[in-house]
């Protein structure tokens, strides 16, 4: 009896270490974070590869940006950088709401309403006449085709003006590219959506370069739709800001793209002229290629904001960075770049996860060991940080560790059992 009660005893003993082990296992596997190899990631990142720079390992990769009114509260709507999606409508792979094919270059791999759960604030929308409405389109001559157009201006706004309902503390940005020459055919569908009532209004735009209102006071009042303009006299016809008059933005496309250089698009005021609040920039391709896109956000974005900042006359951080695909990157992404944009805006630190809470301008807490950069490291220049090293270091170091302390556990494990 006692012998089968003993037996008993060490069968439980048994099956509860391998439990033990077997959690210690999963653990160790089932969950990795930024920069690591993949299997599965933690919440916001997927496992992807980046073959464009030479990133064939999947690794765990950033597709959620931080919020950055959670982390520093209250300032001026100019001293944030916010997540922007060029063509945000050009869905890969997707069918016109005509029903039609498309022959039209396509920009994104999600919709704009899954955009904005990603913390996507910032969307270029082309707009144009077509079939008595407003549609998004991507075409050529300022006309639309059934196979150049993707979903009807009010579908999109739509999903923003719900995200708008829903979550009450968020702003959103529209750059409209603008081919639309119906009378108040903008007015019109900004009206069908229901968005008009969180416009910001045109008299409230800054236009000598001073500060914007603070968030919470553009939360309280709820203006919290930002519209821009491409056309100059929709200003007057319509009320709607025309862009460059509030906004400073550089060449997009291939020719934006050089390493060290950052020019101005030829429509946007110097990127210098401090009478404009606001700087956007602008990173992707004349035409969208996804498998290149992952090399395009990765280092060499977080190169032009850099570029950028010393083109537009220093400690000017952009306030919207535009990009292709932007889910797609080797690790850190346009996720990245913008909490880098947001920790000099916010904080005066290289990146807002350095911010300290109620910290003076410049305090920075800059840890030991976070999560590593990209993989593709920018070329050593003068901007790179020391800091970086160590992270790498610090992660690696910290994986290792965590990979010895299973192995003790098994071997101890083991040994045990073998006792028995
Ligand atoms: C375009 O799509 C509409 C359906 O929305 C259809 O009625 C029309 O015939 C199509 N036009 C052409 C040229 O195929
Ligand atoms: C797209 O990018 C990939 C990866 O960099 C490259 O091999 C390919 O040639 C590019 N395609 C075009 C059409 O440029
Ligand atoms: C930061 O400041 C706010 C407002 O002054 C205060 O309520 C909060 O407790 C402070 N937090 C810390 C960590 O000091
Ligand atoms: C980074 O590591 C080097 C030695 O590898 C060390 O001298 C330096 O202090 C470290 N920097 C930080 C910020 O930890």
């Amino acid at each position: 009896m006692k012998r089968l009660h003993s037996d008993i005893y060490i069968h439980n003993l048994k099956s509860h270490i391998f439990v033990l082990i077997a959690m210690c296992l999963f653990t160790y596997s089932s969950s990795s974070k930024i920069g690591e190899t993949c299997g599965t990631c933690d919440a916001g990142l997927t496992c992807q590869t980046c073959p464009a720079n030479g990133n064939t390992r999947p690794r765990c990769s950033r597709i959620q940006t931080l919020n950055p009114i959670t982390k520093v509260k209250g300032l001026p709507f100019n001293r944030y950088s916010w997540l922007t999606t060029h063509n945000s409508f050009a869905l890969a792979g997707a069918r016109s709401a005509t029903g039609s094919f498309l022959i039209a270059p396509m920009n994104q791999d999600d919709t704009i309403g899954d955009q904005l759960k990603n913390g996507v604030r910032g969307f270029m929308l082309d707009m144009y006449d077509f079939q008595n409405d407003v549609w998004l389109c991507h075409s050529t001559r300022n006309k639309c085709f059934n196979f150049t157009s993707f979903i009807p201006a009010v579908d999109g706004l739509n999903a923003i003006r719900a995200f708008l309902d829903s979550n009450p503390s968020e702003i959103v940005t529209i750059f409209i590219e603008d081919y639309v020459a119906a009378p108040s055919g903008i007015t019109k569908v900004f009206q069908g959506s229901g968005i008009t009532k969180y416009l910001f209004p045109l008299a409230r735009m800054p236009t000598k370069g001073e500060d914007w209102p603070t968030v919470d006071d553009m939360i309280q009042k709820n203006h919290r739709f930002i519209a821009f303009t491409s056309k100059k006299s929709k200003e007057e016809s319509e009320g709607i800001p025309f862009l460059w008059k509030y906004v400073v933005e550089n060449q997009y496309g291939n020719e934006g793209m050089q390493e060290g250089v950052c020019s101005r698009r030829p429509e946007s005021p110097p990127l210098d002229l401090k009478s404009r609040s606001l700087v956007l920039v602008n990173f992707f391709r004349s035409f969208p290629n996804r498998s290149q896109s992952c090399a395009d956000n990765s280092a060499p974005l977080l190169n032009i904001i850099r570029t950028c900042h010393k083109a537009a006359g220093g400690n000017r951080w952009p306030n919207f960075i535009a990009v292709d695909y932007y889910l797609r990157s080797d690790g850190g992404g346009a996720a990245e770049a913008v909490d880098e944009a947001n920790g000099h805006l916010t904080c005066g630190c290289d990146n807002i996860n350095y911010c300290k809470v109620n910290g003076t301008f410049g305090e920075c807490d800059v840890p030991q060991i976070s999560p590593p950069p990209p993989a593709a490291a920018a070329p050593p220049d003068a901007n790179q940080q020391a800091p970086k090293k160590n992270q790498t270091n610090g992660a690696y170091i910290g994986r290792t560790a965590k990979m010895m302390q299973l192995v003790m556990l098994v071997l101890v494990a083991t040994t045990f059992l073998a006792l028995l």
